[in-house]
């Protein structure tokens, strides 16, 4: 069953899946993840959902309740493996798979970089048989620590190449390559969203999964200090679930968005510090903050510009930080 919450967002997101998608074969790669386990609530009442996911990072509570559902197929894959295959054509692929939890990433930068290069090729290869839609999920680590900030779709990123992070920021930057080299050699029709900082209900809180937003809200709830990598100056954007979802739904149904990047966050950038007192002001937590050290190449800011996707596709975010964080408490 979904919580409340959930389920009136997701009423939302269903009829934005339109017609277009009505009858049709979606294939979601990283659905029971956070942010794919939304798009298999999205469109599972008008097309026929295949989610494919290894489990390296998502969680079966995510899909549980879409089990005895006709319209969903769920298997358990790993598609970066040479072995993956999708037996069925597809109308539209949403292309999630990934590790993107650093503390996560950091542990295993292998399989990282293997599903963005791998993982990704498989996929456009699969493409190739069946002529989908396809959006790639992409991030905006693909920027790197930027020196533009907001930062628009025509910067091209400051990332170092060998750092820990490279795993997963260069690996985003492949993924991105190969789909755009697959849109000019075979006309595939391509759509990137780069991703910044999401947060809502179904984030990972507990342990390396964790991320800024559950884990303060973990350490909150439960009066523990709330721990900071550094100052805390550092600056994000962070975007409400049921925004991004439609971002990524208008992205992939528009046809003026063929072979296009799009940016999609919220704009409103805040320190870390802010977000942490914040949450505590919410919780009404007794947690004070601690720092820890600091993120190798952690950026400084993070802010989208989002002039593109606002003017091309007329989508913006709806949902402020404070309304975002009390839906994600509840
Ligand atoms: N949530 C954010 O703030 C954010 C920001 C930028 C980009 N993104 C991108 O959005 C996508 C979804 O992110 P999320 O937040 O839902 O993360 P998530 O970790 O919850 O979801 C990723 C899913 O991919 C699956 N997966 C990993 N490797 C796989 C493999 N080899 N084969 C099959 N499945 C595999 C995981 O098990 C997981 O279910 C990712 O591509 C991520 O890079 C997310």
């Amino acid at each position: 069953m979904l919580s409340r919450t959930i389920r009136d967002d997701v009423g939302k997101l269903q009829k934005s899946t339109s017609r277009l998608a009505e009858g049709q074969r979606v294939l979601i790669t990283g659905g029971a993840g956070f942010l794919g386990s939304w798009l298999c609530d999205s469109f599972v009442s008008i097309a026929e959902v295949f989610c494919h996911d290894n489990l390296a990072t998502g969680q079966l509570k995510n899909i549980s309740h879409l089990k005895a559902n006709e319209h969903f197929r769920f298997r358990n894959v790993d598609v970066s493996s040479p072995e993956w295959k999708a037996n069925a054509d597809f109308d539209f692929i949403l292309h999630l798979a990934s590790r993107p939890s650093p503390a996560d990433y950091q542990k295993h930068p292998i399989e990282t970089l293997r599903v963005s290069t791998q993982g990704t090729l498989n996929v456009l290869e699969l493409a190739r048989r069946c002529d989908p839609i396809i959006l790639l999920a992409s991030s905006s680590e693909v920027y790197g620590d930027p020196a533009v900030v907001p930062t628009p779709e025509t910067y091209w990123g400051n990332v170092n190449p060998v750092g820990v992070r490279s795993c997963y920021d260069e690996g985003k930057r492949v993924s991105e390559a190969l789909a755009m080299a697959y849109y000019r050699q075979y006309g595939l029709d391509v759509r990137i969203v780069r991703i910044f900082n999401t947060y809502g209900p179904r984030i990972r809180a507990k342990g390396a999964y964790g991320r800024a937003v559950p884990r303060f809200i973990a350490q909150a709830l439960s009066n523990r200090p709330i721990t900071i990598y550094g100052s805390g100056k550092q600056t994000r954007s962070f975007c409400y679930v049921a925004d991004t979802i439609s971002a990524m739904i208008k992205v992939l149904l528009d046809k003026r968005a063929k072979g296009e990047i799009f940016n999609v966050g919220n704009p409103n950038e805040i320190s870390i510090l802010e977000l942490a007192n914040t949450i505590v002001r919410l919780t009404r937590s007794r947690s004070n903050v601690i720092h820890e050290p600091e993120g190798e190449d952690d950026p400084k800011r993070r802010c989208p510009d989002i002039s593109k996707i606002r003017s091309k596709l007329g989508w913006a975010p709806s949902v402020k930080l404070e309304e975002g964080l009390k839906r994600t408490l509840r």
